[in-house]
């Protein structure tokens, strides 16, 4: 994509100017290529308005190019600074309770206020165009991880009325709106658009398909607000790349939606947790699985914009890498697709909220344990990482990762502790202890070319997408179906034209006659004629079958011994439809079924924690062992393996090539 493997996360701004050319030595000696600036220095370049001191930058820039280092400049749209605010109060973002959040950390701006987009769109012009003709200058990145903005995006009068155009657009008139949204309910019905408010906190209750439409809104708001500037920035600065860091399962806006404005899609990858996540659980196959959704989002290899390089922390500050880990870390995120590696930050800050969220460097600057790891690490990995530029891991599964279901589901979760995407890691986990590689993908995505596909929770059944799943499956596929599906129509609205699954209750040989939803209990699954039962959560779907053959069936209250899992031919594929949310125990039993059937295999067998991933292109092939646990393991290696056969470290990381 651009030729650079390393880079770093750099803030001149926060050092002394003198310090510069030391740190693009260092940089240089280290290996890295490529740096990403600015993304937070409107008031240093801006002060006031129109008065444009860009120098700095440019010295900084020129410094680093003195040592063969390119740059990605950010736009600054993240933190206003406070001459905006002072004159434009009104940028600031309202929460749904009608609380202003307030300048002094980041992310104080609306992303419709028609004044803020303004205010960018000075700023952002004079940047492309003062950086259009430097060679240095090799990319943008609009904005900072979009969607991490606000806990939800603004209410304010301007975002209302930007969503009021959106629903005019869909809706065509108030009256379908009214349909749409079944307005009938508690006297909700609108005589105009006009009357229609953004669903800030109300009495009691709230309309789900309302939710629904502004969960949407937001993201193609949050995408509009990228075009703005991207558009900015290709009409005056031609030719350079603009990707963005995205935050992996992260849910405010759709990366497929945004993905489809980038030359490639980027990442925030911080598998040590941030400080106030449980840093002792077992998260690789998250990781791993973030990382898989990423390269969905093109279908191509990605960059991780920023890759952690030390302790994480703000207030509270977090666990120190284990030796070996962090190299690891890089190493996953390799092995998934990345072909660009950006560690965030070249050295720990001095000053401001994220003084311990830590460099390669530490506060003194004298390179220590991380920087001799990260380091060895970028010299041992550097030649097979140019060598596999362009290569993705070949995928015969696949798992749809829908935004629009994890919206209703968040919505509506049924049950207290239903999440979509846990719901969809219980199967993807079963996968990725199996080595099998997986491809997360849209709604919209072809299907035909997986063995095997696997659509959680497929709550609103859109129009068109029964006809897909049957084709699918009709065509030889392997599809597994899980509870609460068909459940909807696009709008959220019950379905009411058959029994649920609706519009898959033929495709799946059975139909749900009622439902439990498990609160405060747990029930357990039983497989086909076996004594032993292990545990589902949540929920259970009853079931009756029509043309399926049951494989699993409940083990206790008044349904047990009736289906739980259930198996359907369909043309000449299969149909599994799962009645429950798994446990890990079901979720392993119910997925070697499903590979057997679809003949999809892992890459090799390892032990728990040791993840093997392969890419390849051109009939060249790599291999990764990462070692995600504290032992050394032992993985038996299959003879077309070429590399270090022996025992991997704890923490370790292995590169093999195909013979
Ligand atoms: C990321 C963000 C960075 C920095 C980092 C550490 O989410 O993009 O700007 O804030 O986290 O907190």
């Amino acid at each position: 994509m651009s030729g650079h493997l390393w880079g770093v996360d750099y803030y001149p701004e926060h050092w002394p100017k003198e310090r510069w050319a030391v740190d693009a030595s260092m940089m240089r000696e280290m290996g890295i290529t490529v740096v990403r600036m600015a993304e937070f220095s409107w008031q240093k370049f801006e002060p006031r308005e129109g008065e444009f001191h860009f120098e700095e930058l440019d010295e900084a820039i020129s410094v680093l190019a003195k040592e063969g280092i390119d740059c990605i400049l950010g736009t600054p749209s993240a933190a206003p600074p406070a001459w905006i605010i002072e004159r434009n109060p009104e940028i600031e973002p309202v929460d749904s309770a009608d609380h202003v959040h307030h300048f002094g950390g980041r992310h104080h701006d609306c992303q419709s206020n028609p004044v803020y987009r303004e205010h960018i769109r000075r700023y952002v012009t004079a940047f492309a165009e003062h950086y259009a003709d430097n060679p240095h200058v090799i990319g943008w990145q609009v904005d900072n991880e979009l969607g991490n903005s606000h806990g939800d995006l603004c209410y304010c009068p301007s975002c209302e009325s930007r969503f009021r155009q959106w629903l005019r657009e869909k809706y065509g008139t108030v009256e379908e709106l009214n349909r749409c949204w079944g307005t009938a309910f508690w006297s909700q019905g609108y005589n105009s658009f006009e009357q229609v408010p953004a669903p800030r906190n109300t009495a009691s209750g709230h309309n789900p398909s309302h939710q629904l439409d502004w969960k949407r809104f937001c993201s193609d708001l949050v995408c509009e607000f990228h075009q703005f500037q991207a558009d900015i920035l290709r009409a005056h600065a031609p030719g350079k790349f603009i990707t963005h860091n995205m935050m992996g399962f992260a849910n405010k806006v759709s990366y497929y939606d945004l993905g489809k404005q980038l030359e490639f899609a980027s990442h925030d990858q911080y598998p040590g947790g941030h400080f106030h996540w449980n840093q002792r659980a077992f998260r690789a196959d998250f990781h791993a699985a973030e990382l898989d959704m990423i390269r969905a989002v093109k279908g191509q290899p990605y960059w991780v914009m920023e890759q952690q390089s030390g302790i994480t922390g703000w207030e509270i500050v977090g666990a120190a890498p284990k030796p070996g880990q962090l190299a690891l870390w890089a190493a996953q995120s390799i092995a998934h697709g990345a072909d660009t590696i950006v560690f965030f930050r070249w050295r720990s800050c001095l000053m401001g909220t994220e003084q311990y969220w830590h460099g390669i460097l530490p506060h003194s600057g004298i390179p220590g344990r991380y920087y001799r790891e990260l380091r060895a690490f970028m010299e041992q990995t550097g030649p097979a990482l140019r060598d596999m530029q362009g290569s993705m891991p070949q995928c015969e599964a696949a798992i749809i990762r829908s935004y629009d279901q994890e919206w209703a589901i968040d919505i509506q979760p049924h049950h207290p502790e239903l999440r979509y995407i846990n719901h969809l890691m219980t199967c993807y986990r079963a996968l990725w202890n199996r080595n099998v590689p997986v491809d997360l993908i849209p709604e919209e995505a072809d299907f035909s070319r997986y063995r095997l596909l696997i659509a959680p929770l497929m709550f609103l059944m859109k129009p068109g997408m029964a006809d897909r799943l049957r084709a699918y499956a009709e065509n030889g596929g392997t599809l597994i179906v899980t509870m609460r599906s068909g459940v909807k129509d696009e709008h959220d609205l019950a379905l009411a034209d058959g029994p649920l699954p609706c519009g898959l209750d033929d495709l799946c040989g059975a139909w749900v006659t009622e439902y439990d939803c498990l609160l405060q209990r747990e029930n357990h699954v039983r497989w086909r004629d076996e004594e032993e039962s292990v545990g589902c959560q949540c929920w259970c779907d009853l079931l009756e079958t029509t043309t399926a053959e049951t494989i699993a069936v409940y083990a206790g209250d008044f349904y047990a011994g009736t289906p739980a899992i259930t198996k359907n031919r369909c043309g000449r594929g299969t149909v599994y439809y799962v009645g429950t949310q798994m446990g890990n125990e079901l979720a392993e039993r119910f997925m070697a079924e499903a590979l057997t059937q679809s003949g999809v295999q892992g890459l090799l067998d390892t032990p728990f924690g040791v993840e093997a991933v392969c890419r390849g292109k051109d009939g060249r092939r790599w291999l990764f062992l990462l070692n995600h646990t504290g032992e050394a393991q032992t993985v038996e290696i299959p003879e077309e393996w070429q590399g270090d056969r022996g025992p991997l470290e704890p923490y370790g990381t292995r590169i093999l090539t195909a013979r």
